[in-house]
């Protein structure tokens, strides 16, 4: 019996023993996939876990050394369920000594010209690309999506690494003039201290790679807890980084990582060494986050539910359109922040496209996520399969129809579903909710103003999309009167941003912006500074205080 195992027995045996701690920490864990009968990895995943220097069994905490003395948590797969992997998570004490080991290198690392820091980072984007296979294959076999988009999201994280390495040369302030002689007055970025992500399952590395390759070159030690489904990704990354780290004689507790269940994300939420909070995940547990961080007076950065519509005008290039909905609608199986949930149709227009889109949503295949041609893989648990029967039920008590879809396919293991069209009023409850699977609710629309104040009724903010040819109707899209969502769009799909520019949404969205533009403002503290060289002291505001 292998030692991970015996130590999962005596966990067992021990816990009724121990602390209010441990009961949250065995909690977390009857929630979670535990126990199996696999002991060794599957022949057909053995060279994706070699190249990724995985084992069967892993630990699933990373601050300079392996550790890791928690709940034991399967990993499975979402295609056919079995189990591809075991992580032995982190506790909150194991947390605790992460945090006081990053609390002792942060001087380190902030001292360390931004430039040096991005060298790095440099490094990292490198050994990244050299995995990119492996790694795009792992995720595409943990989180379920297709192995493009597995590999797109690796790519995702090389992309963030090259923003970071130009933006640690580039961490400008600003210099203002004073209104006083003698007197320079300027603004200049300092590190924020330690930042703590808590990602979600959906992009399991690159959101990460948002958050880590820019809290980096900004001077900050980064603690990451993935989602408790997605250890084995985790991992991979954080031993890719690693061997960077190593290599150049920089402690590992720089990226580490706290593997674990809600207790060790409450705990990270709530200690004050963590100075900014990066969550990604549904609207409800953000908004208990950003509680709780707002109480210490923590910064916290929230990415939270989105409801995402796209727009199709009766002038818009309508086969654009539609291979635009079918990846934002259909693509990650609809388990994108970004997917588009809502499809708002010009009346002028709605027969004929809904007529295409049911064609195509039946050609959809859907199956194996490894499999080349696949364009659906299952969902990640079986719990969202639970969702999307849950959101079918509600579309026909609602008054809606289902077009196309509307099915689980239970005749072969895993989580499938057929990626699901429905016609519903915009007002129905199930369309202002986030249901995180493929159903898409389509409805029809009059002019661009009614379709705005139907893009703009939900209570989520995040992306939007618009399909026209008319300048007019563009530019009213992107104005002040138009879309209410951080991303709007024009002819393209809802998801799918890329890494240049601020990724985030309004609203129940939760406001963060992550990603590029000046996103990295966040990872920064901003210091007014005013440099008197006069020998005078002349006040501002022209106050004489003599
Ligand atoms: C998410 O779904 O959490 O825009 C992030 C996109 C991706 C990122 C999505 N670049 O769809």
């Amino acid at each position: 019996m292998s030692s991970m195992l015996l130590n999962r027995l005596a966990h067992n045996r021990t816990t009724l023993l121990r602390s209010t701690a441990s009961r949250a920490a065995v909690r977390s864990m009857a929630v979670l996939n535990y126990s199996s009968s696999s002991n060794s990895i599957s022949p057909k995943y053995k060279a994706i876990f070699d190249q990724l220097d995985l084992q069967f069994e892993n630990k699933g905490v990373f601050n300079g050394t392996w550790g890791g003395s928690g709940p034991i948590v399967d990993a499975v797969s979402p295609a056919d369920g079995s189990v591809i992997g075991r992580v032995q998570t982190g506790t909150v004490q194991e947390l605790n000594d992460t945090l006081k080991k990053m609390e002792d290198i942060k001087v380190m690392w902030r001292e360390t010209p931004a430039p040096k820091r991005g060298e790095i980072v440099r490094q990292m984007r490198d050994a990244l690309n050299d995995k990119l296979e492996p790694l795009g294959a792992l995720v595409s076999l943990e989180m379920g999506k297709i192995l493009p988009e597995g590999k797109g999201e690796v790519q995702e994280y090389i992309d963030i690494c090259d923003f970071a390495l130009g933006l640690s040369r580039t961490l400008n302030g600003k210099v203002v003039p004073s209104e006083r002689p003698g007197h320079f007055m300027l603004e200049q970025w300092n590190p924020i201290g330690t930042v703590g992500v808590i990602s979600a399952f959906n992009f399991p590395v690159a959101v990460y790679g948002w958050n880590s390759a820019i809290a980096l070159v900004c001077g900050n030690p980064v603690v990451w807890k993935g989602a408790p489904t997605t250890n084995l990704s985790s991992i991979a990354v954080t031993k890719i980084l690693e061997k960077v780290l190593v290599k150049n004689g920089l402690p590992g507790a720089l990226c580490s990582l706290v593997a674990g269940g809600a207790d060790v994300g409450q705990a990270m939420v709530e200690d004050d060494r963590v100075k900014l909070l990066s969550f990604t995940g549904s609207t409800p547990v953000g908004r208990k986050i950003g509680e709780s961080v707002a109480k210490r007076f923590g910064k916290s950065l929230l990415e939270l539910g989105g409801n995402n519509a796209i727009v199709v005008m009766d002038d818009a290039d309508l086969d654009l359109a539609l291979r635009s909905v079918l990846f934002a609608a259909v693509g990650t199986a609809g388990q994108r922040c970004t997917t588009t949930r809502r499809l708002l149709l010009h009346e002028k227009i709605h027969d004929e496209f809904i007529e295409k889109l049911i064609k195509a949503y039946q050609s959809i295949r859907i199956g194996d996520p490894l499999e080349a041609g696949t364009l659906c893989g299952p969902l990640h648990t079986k719990a969202a399969v639970e969702h999307y029967k849950k959101g079918l039920e509600a579309v026909k008590a609602q008054g809606g129809k289902i077009l196309t879809g509307g099915k689980v396919l239970d005749d072969r293991p895993g989580n499938y579903v057929v990626p699901t069209v429905t016609s519903i009023s915009p007002d129905a409850e199930v369309v202002q909710n986030e249901i995180f699977v493929p159903i898409l609710h389509t409805m029809k629309i009059r002019d661009l103003d009614h379709a705005i104040e139907v893009n703009n009724s939900v209570k989520q903010g995040l992306s939007s999309s618009l399909f026209t040819r008319n300048p007019a109707h563009l530019f009213k899209w992107v104005g002040p009167s138009g879309s209410d969502c951080g991303i709007a769009n024009v002819n393209l799909p809802s998801s799918g941003a890329e890494i240049g520019c601020a990724f985030g949404g309004e609203k129940e969205t939760g406001g963060g912006r992550e990603s590029g533009s000046d996103a990295w403002k966040q990872y920064m503290r901003r210091s007014t500074c005013v440099i008197n060289y006069s020998g005078e002291l002349p006040l501002a505001q022209g106050i004489k205080f003599e």
